[in-house]
């Protein structure tokens, strides 16, 4: 069995610590806000070098506060990928905004500057670049052009990965990112944070995720309940020095994936094809996504072998009944079509051993008779 996550092999590096912090908070039976909170959003902004993290109660609810921060409302329009998790194009949505999909770059499954730069009208409020997989899209020189819309990076799957050596957060205004259990650095239930350069955003934010109370009990705008819980915060401060090892153990499982595939007689064949990582970036794979021939059987046949595989995403969002009124239809952005049908997730997380990554490379060349 080589299941596609095993998060207890992890538990065993910091379980004691994570004992000891979650006793702490309890025994303080201070759950709210308060000195973890305050901590581990200390350690964040410091590990990322960006300055600035405000915790939230998701990486769905980072990317809603960072919108309601821009004020972004009907009428305005927010440029993202159609290959993505919901979250990203429904925060817009539930905002009253219209989401606006370019198509992905099919080597890093992430939108490009030139896809992001077309799509860009008087009306658009925010661009999202997804860093899909735990690779960020490379948005060139959008960033810094004072005439572009302000861009909100989603990091959900990518805190530690890189580009030009510099973190998420630094990419765009600010970062959402998640700490859903299965994510590079995950909590113990859901949590995610803001991450931002820029000192005034942030204190928007943190005055959004208390109602927009400030002083408390009295608003001058509408926010919400967007609180990071203390005992998560307790715990994720715990995890957060492993994650740079966490992450290295990643690029070493997916660097001998690519030693192991390149000498399988799969590539050639156009069997299998492996995600591209840019030179000037640093992939973590949160996830290594494949685009695999027959993908539906080859999932199928690693199940019956007991190596856990995932699709993510089998459907874009331009195709999503929810968003039917948007007016997309097939065909419109054909790169993330394919995607969709051809994607599957092998099992990369740091654990692993490497005659599990063979055993893997094995069952694949074996599904394909190669
Ligand atoms: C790209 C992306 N954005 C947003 C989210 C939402 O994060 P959460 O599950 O913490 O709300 C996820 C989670 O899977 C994600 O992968």
């Amino acid at each position: 069995m080589i299941p596609l996550l095993d998060l207890n092999a992890q538990l065993l590096s910091y379980r004691e610590a994570a004992l000891a912090a979650m006793t702490r908070v309890m025994d303080s039976q201070h759950f709210i806000m308060g000195p973890d909170v305050d901590g581990f959003e200390a350690d964040l902004a410091e590990w990322t070098g960006a300055g600035h993290a405000v915790g939230v109660s998701s990486g769905t609810d980072a990317l809603l506060v960072a919108l309601m921060a821009l004020d972004v409302g009907p009428g305005d329009e927010v440029v993202t990928s159609p290959f993505t998790f919901f979250a990203t194009a429904g925060a817009v949505s539930r905002l009253g905004g219209t989401p606006v999909f370019v198509d992905i770059d099919p080597g890093t499954f992430n939108v490009t500057e030139a896809a992001l730069r077309s799509a860009i009208t008087p009306n658009t409020k925010a661009l999202i670049p997804v860093h899909l997989f735990g690779q960020l899209a490379d948005t060139g020189g959008l960033a810094d052009d004072p005439t572009a819309p302000p861009i909100i990076e989603d990091a959900a799957q990518a805190l530690g990965g890189t580009l030009h050596g510099k973190h998420t957060g630094h990419h765009g205004l600010c970062s959402t990112v998640s700490f859903f259990p299965s994510k590079n650095l995950g909590g113990f239930g859901d949590g995610g944070a803001v991450i931002t350069r820029d000192a005034a955003f942030a204190e928007k934010l943190k005055i959004l995720r208390l109602h927009g109370s400030k002083p408390k009990y009295f608003h001058h705008v509408v926010g919400g309940n967007f609180r990071l819980d203390a005992l998560q915060a307790a715990v994720l401060a715990v995890k957060l020095p492993h994650l740079h090892g966490w992450a290295e153990g990643r690029q070493a499982n997916a660097a001998r994936y690519r030693g192991l595939f390149a000498e399988s007689g799969l590539l050639e064949r156009g069997l299998i094809t492996l995600p591209v990582a840019l030179p000037h970036g640093g992939h973590v794979y949160n996830q290594f996504v494949v685009r695999a021939q027959d993908r539906d059987g080859l999932q199928a046949h690693l199940e019956a072998q007991g190596i856990g595989t995932a699709v993510y995403y089998p459907r874009p969002l331009h195709l999503q009944p929810c968003f039917a009124d948007l007016g997309y239809g097939p065909g419109d952005f054909p790169e993330s079509e394919r995607a969709c049908a051809e994607v599957l997730a092998l099992p990369v997380y740091p654990e692993l051993a490497p005659d599990q990554l063979a055993q893997v490379v094995r069952a694949v060349a074996g599904f394909y008779g190669v």
